[in-house]
């Protein structure tokens, strides 16, 4: 449904770095491709990560690395569609990129609903950051980031 452009470390760090991330959270990455955002965010702040993947391809692949990392808190959740997969579970940190148009309503209206009452931070990179940053329920958590697509947002 949208091209695959992996998303540079550089940009992970800030975000790591502007949210806190630490070992105590649950960090989703909405459309995880070759599982790179969930591994290195795991590496570096001890967080379980998860992956959503529609692709099974990319999906196998990112299984592969987080097991032969040894990195059971890092998983893959495999043919997942991101606009049916359940938030609810003490998320506390989201990054979704390149999802557009109806696709990306049909994801932040499932993340409106599932994260109600959690503690969450919503992270975005890319044009849906322009989109995010007028919906009502969030409000920018940034203190102005390197990257001027990035976007942290917390719930209002
Ligand atoms: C641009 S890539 C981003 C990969 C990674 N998150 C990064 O930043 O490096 C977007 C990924 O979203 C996946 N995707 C697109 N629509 C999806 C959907 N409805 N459910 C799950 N994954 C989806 C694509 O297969 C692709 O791997």
């Amino acid at each position: 449904m949208v091209f695959y452009q992996p998303s540079s470390a550089r940009v992970v760090l800030e975000m790591i770095e502007q949210v806190c991330i630490g070992a105590d959270d649950l960090f989703y990455d909405l459309g995880s491709g070759l599982g790179q955002v969930p591994i290195l965010v795991h590496l570096l702040t001890g967080a379980s990560c998860r992956g959503i993947e529609f692709e099974p391809a990319y999906c196998a692949y990112a299984r592969r690395v987080a097991t032969r990392l040894k990195l059971p808190r890092v998983r893959f959740l495999i043919n997942a569609d991101l606009r049916a997969t359940d938030y609810a579970d003490g998320l506390s940190s989201s990054s979704t990129r390149h999802a557009r148009g109806q696709m990306l309503q049909n994801v932040l209206n499932k993340l409106a609903a599932d994260t109600r009452g959690h503690n969450v931070a919503i992270c975005t990179y890319g044009p849906c950051t322009a989109v995010v940053t007028h919906l009502p329920w969030l409000q920018r958590a940034d203190d102005g980031t390197r990257y001027p697509t990035l976007g942290i947002f917390r719930r209002a």
